[in-house]
């Protein structure tokens, strides 16, 4: 990881930051809310995966939006780009500057506003960790409508700038739904009040979408007010073994039609990316070796209804051959020891060595085809080629693990896997974003129309090019249009 990391990515001629630049950042927040020592800098400067490092020497974490204000109106009018930061937890490098791109931390605007329990409807700033939400939510017989593997670092601002999916979407929908209204601040410094906590609000433009997965390329999100669902009076968890993806889609099929509106969640995970978490993490799995695995979670308000359909489902799937071994808990430590093989599967796929990341949507048929194919095309270059995720969405996470970063293996893989998916009019970026990672592969899932539209509305909403450069638009589309 050294500075010219990213041969084909020239610095865009903003400021570099000086010393009075810093004076009126320490003037504003004090010296221990901005960070210059290079090793305090350097986990802000790293991705999650430890793909992507930038070399910035100024960490800002202001604690109100009218901070976060003179921050950007002193970045913009100073020419300084800027990274908006949450958890850092993204996987597309989104988060963390490619140079020397000042980060704006958001975590210490961790404030609860307000909670309507009557309505479900919490009012928050940005920097709150999603796990903390959600545990104060417990208390109140509420929960949040997402829950990822991430939840205790991603921040509830960073789940709204990736919109990001997670375990239960196929139940509780997607942020751009769930999510009633926010507020923002503009590259240049000014509030955009749509912190609006009504569900039914048709007064022209829907602004919140402005900023709601566009992974702070349009502005910097401060507060969110978001719809809560109760939290399930009975939860039941089952996994299962099974032989083929083909018992996987009929057991799909059947959980939507037997289980009905108590289905909360349905995962699919491969013999190989369960063994990154038994062989790695040494985590046990309750069941013996299949090739294929699902966790089928049901959310209902009475234990004995769904706990009897969820069984009843379960001896039909079995007693039909699709299902050959399964157990199903409602205890709690057993549930989290079972949603720990999957949601540590990330964390796991680290020790393999350097790992080739995809996060694709696919029509259901074709969601596990990549994996045999790429086998075939990789072959022995690769440790491990797997693929788990989201079946009730059709969103697969397919892993292909080298012990070392390889351009060789890079060009066995890329461009085929988003030509492929383009071809079956997939997604080349499903939940994650599309970050600094993706830049030059977004043509895949979107025309070039809507390209233009995309960059228009970059052009118009950040002219200088200050938020977040170098991320989510195409590298041909960005320089020329800003400048
Ligand atoms: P960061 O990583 O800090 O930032 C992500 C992007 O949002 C960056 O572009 C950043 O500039 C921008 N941003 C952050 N905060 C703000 C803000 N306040 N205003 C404007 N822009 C901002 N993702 C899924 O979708 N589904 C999953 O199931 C899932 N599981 C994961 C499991 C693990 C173990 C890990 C490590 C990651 C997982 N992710 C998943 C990816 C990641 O957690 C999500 O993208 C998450 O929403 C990022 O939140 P964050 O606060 O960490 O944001
Ligand atoms: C998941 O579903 O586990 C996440 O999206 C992270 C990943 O892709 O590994
Ligand atoms: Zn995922």
């Amino acid at each position: 990881l050294t500075k010219d990391r990213y041969p084909n990515v020239r610095r865009s001629d903003y400021s570099i930051i000086k010393s009075n630049h810093l004076e009126f950042f320490k003037d504003l927040l004090g010296e221990h809310r901005l960070i210059t020592d290079e090793n305090e800098c350097l986990a802000y400067n790293t991705d999650w995966i430890k793909a992507n490092r930038g070399y910035s020497s100024c960490v800002l974490k202001p604690k109100s939006t009218e901070e976060v204000c003179s921050i950007l109106k002193f970045c913009y009018d100073n020419n300084l780009a800027v990274c908006p930061q949450g958890g850092n937890t993204g996987l597309v490098g989104g988060s963390v500057p490619v140079f020397d791109e000042v980060i704006l931390s958001m975590s210490l605007m961790n404030k609860i506003i307000s909670l309507d329990e009557t309505a479900g409807i919490l009012t928050c700033e940005a920097g709150c960790v999603l796990e903390n939400l959600d545990n104060y939510l417990a208390e109140r017989e509420l929960m949040m409508p997402l829950d990822l593997g991430a939840k205790g670092s991603c921040q509830i601002g960073g789940n709204v700038a990736t919109n990001a999916g997670g375990l239960r979407l196929l139940r509780y929908g997607n942020l751009q739904g769930n999510v009633l209204g926010l507020e923002a601040v503009t590259p240049n410094g000014r509030v955009v009040d749509c912190l609006s906590a009504l569900k039914k609000d048709n007064t022209g433009l829907h602004l919140k979408h402005l900023y709601i997965g566009t992974e702070g390329s349009l502005g910097v999100v401060t507060k969110v007010c978001i719809k809560c669902p109760p939290k399930p009076k009975a939860v039941n968890l089952a996994f299962l073994g099974l032989n083929s993806f083909e018992n996987i889609l009929k057991v799909f099929k059947k959980s939507r039609h037997e289980l009905g509106e108590i289905l909360s969640s349905c995962e699919a995970i491969d013999a190989d990316s369960l063994a990154v978490t038994t062989e790695h993490l040494k985590l046990k799995s309750p069941l013996d070796k299949f090739p294929f695995y699902m966790l089928i979670e049901t959310h209902g308000s009475d234990n004995t209804h769904d706990e009897e359909k969820l069984n009843r489902f379960l001896g039909k799937v079995m007693e039909d051959g699709s299902v050959l071994d399964g157990i199903a808990t409602n205890e709690p430590s057993k549930m989290k020891d079972i949603w720990d093989l999957r949601e540590r599967i990330t964390e796991g796929y680290l020790h393999d060595g350097y790992v080739f990341k995809y996060d694709l949507s696919l029509p259901l048929e074709h969601f596990y085809s990549l994996v045999p194919i790429m086998k075939d095309r990789v072959g022995r270059d690769a440790i491990r080629i797997s693929g788990y995720g989201h079946i009730g969405d059709g969103n697969v996470h397919l892993s292909i693990c080298v012990k070392e970063f390889s351009t060789e293996v890079l060009n066995k893989i890329e461009p085929f896997i988003y030509e492929y998916t383009s071809k079956l009019k997939g997604s080349i970026s499903a939940e994650h974003g599309i970050g600094f990672r993706k830049t030059n592969y977004v043509h895949y899932s979107k025309s070039q129309e809507a390209i233009d539209i995309m960059t228009n509305i970059k052009c118009i909403m950040d002219p200088k090019g200050i938020l977040n450069p170098y991320k989510v638009y195409p590298p041909s589309r960005r320089w020329s249009n800003f400048k």
